[in-house]
């Protein structure tokens, strides 16, 4: 039996370096950030799900397949009940302060809080691996929602440490945490305004590219490509850029260790000349919003998430001052009940 009320947060993420490697088996290197999404239950004789922030409601006795935001807390219950789990019918009301379409995973957010949730509500235990439910929430994300995400996003939500960034290792699972000391350096996200349609055809052709690229090689994953000779044309360039943003995350790791912000910087616009370049995911307007940011002085920035428009991250040195339409973020806990 568990309590009459319970209230669940997610945080959204940023991830400071390694694009585009988590469906590749490779490294990335993200942070919890402080907006998400709370979700309050309370125990209740059938399922109603109100979304505070979109005016939408939702009832039902069985969480059977529906397309939309409905597909989020449908999923979850079905997916944890197959788990194992016990759960207790509720009212859930959702809402947030995430970005939605910036970028900074308001998807990985609303399923972390609504597994913490409705476990709690139910008296239930989370897995003492926590890795187990990341996997759980993107199985929602895959199977449900309907979009071909890697485990970046639910890890960070899930996994992260304040004050630190993860590394994430998505061959072997394993998570490191660096600290991420700033000092009076800044780390910004600014929307470059564009939602692009071809967002998900565009992440999901990356993905087909990526996994043709391992093909032409005879190779499980690009994790383990060494010589590129094999290839040309665009799946030598897609290869490229997710085997150099592999040794990116592990050189932030070691500038991080030695307080260098100046070569984390530099491995930002090297990201992103990547990312534009090599696996040719930038849009005009992530150009212009790169631009602007360095034109106010950042010292490196770079596109994030899956690419085709959404957001721009950059570093501010010491003395530069946030452009006003740009959002500081700092790696805070991670998901919890409150
Ligand atoms: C999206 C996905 C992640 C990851 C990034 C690209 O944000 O949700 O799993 O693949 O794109 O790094």
């Amino acid at each position: 039996m568990g309590p009459e009320k319970v209230v669940a947060f997610g945080p959204g993420r940023v991830n400071l370096i390694g694009e585009h490697t988590d469906y590749n088996g490779g490294l990335a290197m993200p942070f919890a950030i402080e907006r998400g999404v709370t979700v309050t239950a309370t125990r209740a004789n059938r399922w109603e799900v109100d979304a505070l922030d979109f005016r939408e409601h939702d009832e039902f006795s069985k969480p059977n397949r529906v397309r939309g935001w409905k597909s989020f807390h449908r999923g979850m219950i079905a997916e944890l009940r197959a788990a194992g789990y016990e759960l207790h019918p509720a009212h859930l009301v959702l809402t947030g302060n995430v970005p939605r379409g910036s970028g900074l995973s308001s998807s990985a957010a609303l399923e972390a809080a609504l597994a913490l949730a409705l476990l709690g509500l139910s008296g239930e235990d989370p897995p003492a691996d926590l890795r187990d439910l990341a996997k759980l929430c993107s199985k929602v994300e895959n199977e449900w929602v309907g979009a071909e995400t890697g485990l970046l996003d639910q890890f960070a939500s899930l996994l992260s440490h304040e004050g630190h960034v993860l590394r994430i290792d998505f061959t072997s699972l394993d998570v490191e945490s660096y600290p991420l000391e700033l000092g009076d350096w800044q780390l910004v996200t600014m929307d470059s305004g564009a939602t692009h349609n071809l967002a998900a055809s565009g992440y999901n052709q990356r993905r087909a590219e990526c996994r043709a690229a391992c093909e032409a090689l005879g190779i499980g994953s690009l994790r383990e490509a060494g010589d590129l000779g094999a290839l040309d044309g665009t799946l030598l360039k897609r290869a490229r850029h997710v085997v150099s943003e592999n040794a990116r995350v592990d050189a932030t790791a070691q500038a991080l260790e030695a307080h260098d912000l100046a070569t984390v910087a530099r491995l930002l616009d090297e990201s992103h000349a990547s990312l534009r370049d090599d696996y040719e995911a930038s849009v005009p307007e992530v150009e212009a919003t790169v631009a602007r940011l360095k034109a106010a002085g950042a010292a490196g920035a770079r596109m994030v998430r899956g690419g085709f428009g959404g957001s721009v991250l950059a570093l501010l040195p010491p003395g530069v001052a946030r452009p006003e339409s740009a959002l500081a973020v700092a790696p805070g806990p991670p998901a919890r009940l409150l």
